[in-house]
């Protein structure tokens, strides 16, 4: 197996980084749009052998140095018998948001071993056919819980803060039903063979230091606790969270991932010197021209320099709309870095 990712999330420099790009399998390969034309996504996520497939459409065309599991981070809402859509261009929607406690009451407490079995066979259909590492991943608890509060996605995250401070109790009751099923999909993924786990806290930069120590970083602290006992290295990620990246380090995180808002150096001396990084170049980057995209991958990677270990990636998922031959212009230009 190529080990460069793992080296990096090791805290080894390596001269040409391990690059992967967040959303690597998805829209913007014609590939995926053909096999969408006759799946849902959610039927694609729940089918063993498609998903499979989807996370190697990336690899084959563009080499990555790491593999992500194609799946969705709603996938626990199974678990917790929360009816859910993907509405395309919208994302996760669900029915009856989750907004009193009672709402929390119903919520379900199956295990990822009871009701998510085709992600492990996924990932053991991958661990024959990939010569690079798998990256396994978990929604955070708060990125879970905003989609289940607020129904679909939000910007400003109304009815969950709304819960979160006038009712702490049922909060925390919907973070620990959160959190069990997070630690037995953490489970059935590592068992099933995952090299690495990345936490996407995706919309947690929403949130002030001083609620993000109250409200979210005990859960975080379980999460990355358990991910540490079974030895698999983890990478937290969230967007907008330069004001929160020292507390999201000390929750017990590994790998910390940054988007453009907060440059490498910065992110580096919130976190610590020796505290690998993945990061950031904004994907709109790739939407521009291929000049454009190149020059801005040069000054990531002449910033990562002055860091610990690093791993390139986007500093969000890679957008539809991206040409492929800009991000082969990019990868080039990352492998003959120097
Ligand atoms: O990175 C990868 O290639 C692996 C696959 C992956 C998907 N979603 C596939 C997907 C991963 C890692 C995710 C994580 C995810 N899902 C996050 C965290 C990362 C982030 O972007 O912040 C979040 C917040 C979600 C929830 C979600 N699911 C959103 C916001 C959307 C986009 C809605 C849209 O259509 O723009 C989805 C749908 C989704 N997840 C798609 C894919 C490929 C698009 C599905 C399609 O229409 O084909």
């Amino acid at each position: 197996m190529r080990k460069l990712f793992l080296d990096a999330c090791n805290g080894e420099k390596s001269k040409v980084p391990p690059v992967w790009f967040m959303r690597q399998a998805g829209r913007y390969l014609p590939e995926y749009r053909a096999l969408r034309e006759k799946y849902r996504m959610l039927e694609l996520c729940t089918n063993s052998e498609l998903a499979a497939e989807v996370t190697l459409m990336p690899i084959k065309r563009f080499d990555f140095d790491a593999a992500i599991l194609f799946s969705d981070i709603t996938m626990p809402y199974y678990c917790l018998g929360a009816e859910f859509s993907i509405k395309e261009g919208i994302g996760p929607v669900v029915e009856n948001p989750i907004r009193s406690e009672s709402d929390v009451n119903l919520l379900k407490e199956n295990t990822a071993q009871e009701k998510l079995n085709f992600i492990s066979d996924a990932v053991k259909i991958l661990k024959n056919q990939l010569s690079v590492p798998l990256i396994g991943f978990i929604g955070a608890p708060y990125t879970l819980a905003s989609y289940l509060i607020e129904g679909k996605p939000s910007r400003d995250f109304k009815f969950t803060k709304s819960l979160m401070l006038k009712e702490p109790l049922v909060w925390s009751k919907l973070m620990k039903k959160l959190t069990a099923v997070s630690l037995s999909y953490i489970d059935l993924q590592i068992e099933a063979g995952v090299d690495v786990i990345q936490v996407f806290d995706s919309w947690v930069g929403g949130l002030s230091p001083r609620m993000y120590e109250k409200y979210i970083s005990p859960y975080m602290k379980e999460i990355f606790s358990h991910i540490k006992s079974r030895n698999i290295k983890s990478i937290h990620f969230g967007t907008s969270t330069g004001g929160i990246l020292d507390k999201m380090k000390s929750v017990g995180a590994d790998i910390i991932g940054v988007d453009w808002r907060t440059s490498l150096i910065e992110a580096s001396i919130k976190v610590g010197k020796n505290v690998p990084l993945q990061g950031n170049l904004d994907p709109n980057f790739l939407l521009a021209t291929k000049e454009i995209a190149i020059q801005e991958t040069r000054e990531i990677l002449r910033e990562s320099e002055e860091i610990g270990s690093f791993i390139f990636n986007l500093g969000h998922g890679i957008l539809p709309t991206t040409p492929i031959e800009n991000v082969e212009a990019v990868l080039a230009e990352i492998r003959n870095y120097k």
